[in-house]
């Protein structure tokens, strides 16, 4: 549309034909002609008409019927209202024509009044189409959204559960495990004692050797215990730092922080399997929603551990890089097969067993990566490995959705 006045394209391969529906156009439509099959192709993308006006008959070049033809496979033209001229007696052009994917016909020489009615008619149906091309577009648009939505609802049902949980479990376990924890020490030294005890005792040499090896394996059992509960320990520490539940709001953070207490909780699925090699770059203090970010971390390395089948390795760096900085892990696994990378970060998107992945993990880490104005990078090769990282401003850019 031009100067608010519809758009013709007259195509004709007889100037004087285009010199006369020119006139009869010019008044009330802005006109553009072509001469050729060809033009009106090129001048179809050029001026994006809002009605074609077109010649079956136009020897040597491309018919009216392959024009259109041409136009209805392009996803603009598809709908632009294409009316042909055809000879008096073309019942056959007439038909060919309409199946070809034009809209109506007039005949040759043409009666103003019907000319100008038809094209008033075919402009209307042109109008109603794109109207309802736009609503189906805006329609679309808000399935994306709504889908986009959903998957957000899951996600934050699913952290809000698994957050209440893990503080719950780590709350209930923080008590016994202090007291385990702080009874140790007494219980080395009464072992101790009555070992002293025994010691100056004047015992039969068969029972002084008992006493020796029973206090040999007592000795052996009160250090496992002690490192059983010194790992408990650290486990609930971690669990406490990774749902941070009290943390709500922004906090200024050390991810690497982060990275280790997620490590800690992981480190059962690795142990002698997998090895992660650290090399923590300086980094400056991030602020963020930390345990939002541990939940990246978290669906990051597990997903490096379930990509080694075996032995294997992950390495883990930090970098600053200018304003921003750089969390990479990277993993000696499987590797995503190039059809899977471009759907890794869809929900539901997952290669794992039925019950073993439910393929969120992406598409939540995702999302808070993007909450924070950072993004998430992949670079991967089948048989060598993945490398994930996750580029954060340093300084917070959180969006408030
Ligand atoms: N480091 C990686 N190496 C190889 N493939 C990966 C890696 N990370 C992700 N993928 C692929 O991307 C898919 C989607 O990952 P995502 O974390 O979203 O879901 P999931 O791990 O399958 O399920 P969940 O995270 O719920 O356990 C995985 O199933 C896997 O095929
Ligand atoms: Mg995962």
């Amino acid at each position: 549309m031009h100067n608010g006045k519809p758009t013709i394209l007259i195509v004709d391969d007889e100037p004087f034909n285009l010199d006369l529906l020119e006139q009869e156009l010019a008044d009330d439509y802005e006109v553009v002609r072509a001469q050729d099959g060809a033009e009106a192709l090129r001048q179809a993308d050029a001026c994006d008409p809002d009605l074609i006006l077109l010649d079956v008959r136009m020897p040597p070049g491309p018919s009216g019927l392959d024009v259109v033809r041409r136009l209805r496979r392009t996803e603009r033209h598809v709908t632009t209202p294409v009316i042909m001229l055809t000879a008096q007696s073309g019942l056959g052009e007439k038909v060919e024509g309409l199946d070809a994917g034009a809209d109506d016909y007039i005949t040759k020489p043409f009666v103003s009044e019907d000319l100008q009615a038809r094209i008033r008619s075919a402009l209307r149906i042109g109008h109603l189409q794109k109207e309802l091309e736009l609503e189906r577009n805006e329609l679309k648009e808000t399935l994306g959204e709504l889908r986009a939505a959903e998957t957000k609802l899951i996600h934050s049902e699913k952290m809000a559960a698994l957050g209440k949980l893990v503080a719950g479990v780590a709350h209930e376990l923080n008590n016994p495990i202090g007291f385990i924890y702080a009874n140790m020490d007494h219980f080395r030294r009464y072992v101790g004692e009555v070992k002293a005890v025994c010691d100056s005792a004047s015992l039969t040499p068969e029972a002084a050797a008992r006493a020796t090896r029973a206090f040999d394996t007592l000795g052996r059992l009160v250090e496992s215990c002690a490192n059983g509960a010194d790992r408990i320990k650290r486990i609930v520490l971690g669990l406490r730092t990774f749902s941070r539940l009290d943390e709500a709001e922004l906090k200024t953070v050390d991810l690497r922080e982060g990275i280790e207490s997620t490590l800690a909780l992981l480190e059962h699925h690795m142990k002698d399997r997998v090895e992660a090699h650290r090399d923590y770059g300086d980094l400056p203090p991030v602020e963020c929603f930390a345990g939002q970010l541990n939940q990246v971390f978290m669906n990051l390395l597990s997903n490096a551990v379930d990509a080694i089948e075996g032995k294997g390795d992950i390495w883990i760096t930090t970098r600053q890089e200018g304003e921003a900085v750089r969390v990479s892990v990277r993993d000696s696994g499987k590797g995503i097969a190039p059809e899977h990378l471009p759907r890794i970060f869809d929900p539901f998107f997952t290669t794992k067993d039925v019950g073993k992945g439910t393929g969120l993990g992406l598409s939540i880490s995702y999302g808070i990566v993007e909450k924070h104005g950072g993004r998430i990078e992949v670079a991967s090769e089948v048989g060598k490995g993945s490398t994930f990282a996750v580029v954060l401003p340093a300084k917070a850019q959180v969006k408030n959705t």
